[in-house]
């Protein structure tokens, strides 16, 4: 196995988390100066949206854009969240363009063990995510095969919208059964006031997008995200 650029290369240790800005709420005709902001501010990640028009009601961004950041900031980790019906077309792509972690869904139409090989050979990590309204139990059986595992707490395509909190108890499951260290994301609707929800339930990575890109000091979000160590849980 290739490995390049790895980016969850290791298990989380106590008390460690990450936050990524998602710069899907990002301004587009600034986003150099735009992710300089975040990283400045403390975002651990940079989180690229991908869709396809297809498998979410929505278009974003390739691998130019991701190739783009990554000559900017080279030093940045760039997770990559693959919303497209054929992620196995996209992930050599996304790994020349410097993602260090890649991750597709599970409601996507491929074989999840041949795909996360692909993304293990592409130099990369290799993440699976659900819907809200998907269960976690196929995500259970692959946990010897990826290192990240997403829960969406907001149906995907758009940035901006509500937290689902009823996502909540699969990440509590997740938690209970995963090897500890395991890495488990949130993405969709995470902001100072819901993190709390996430963190208790057993995320070690929350992504934001509009609650970051939304204030006027991006650091003040993506602490509050991050929440404080002596409120870390004890989640290993
Ligand atoms: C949704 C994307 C999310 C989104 C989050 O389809 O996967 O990463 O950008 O945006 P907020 O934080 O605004 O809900
Ligand atoms: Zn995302």
């Amino acid at each position: 196995m290739t490995v390049a650029h790895a980016g969850f290369g290791r298990p989380a240790s106590l008390n460690e988390r990450m936050v990524g800005a998602s710069i899907l709420s990002a301004d587009f005709a600034a986003l150099g100066a735009e992710v300089d902001a975040v990283l400045a501010a403390g975002a651990d990640a940079l989180h690229v949206d991908v869709m396809d028009g297809h498998f979410v009601p929505n278009l974003s961004m390739g691998p130019a854009i991701c190739s783009s950041l990554h000559r900017h900031v080279p030093d940045a980790f760039l997770d990559v969240h693959l919303m497209v019906e054929r992620p196995d077309n996209f992930i050599e792509g996304f790994a020349k363009a410097g993602a260090r972690h890649q991750t597709i869904h599970i409601e996507s139409a491929v074989n999840h063990r041949e795909l996360a090989a692909q993304i293990h050979e592409a130099g990369c990590t290799a993440g699976i995510a659900v819907n809200p309204d998907t269960p976690v139990d196929q995500m259970l059986a692959l946990q010897d095969v990826y290192q990240l595992f997403l829960v969406m707490s907001v149906h995907p395509g758009y940035s901006g919208q509500s937290f689902l909190d009823g996502v909540l108890p699969k990440v509590a499951t997740l938690r209970a059964e995963l090897a500890p260290g395991s890495w488990i994301q949130m993405d969709g609707g995470v902001s100072p006031n819901t993190a709390p929800q996430c963190r208790d339930a057993g995320c070690n990575m929350l992504i934001s997008a509009s609650a970051i890109y939304g204030s006027d000091d991006y650091r003040i979000p993506i602490d509050a995200i991050r929440g404080q160590p002596d409120m870390l849980g004890s989640h290993g």
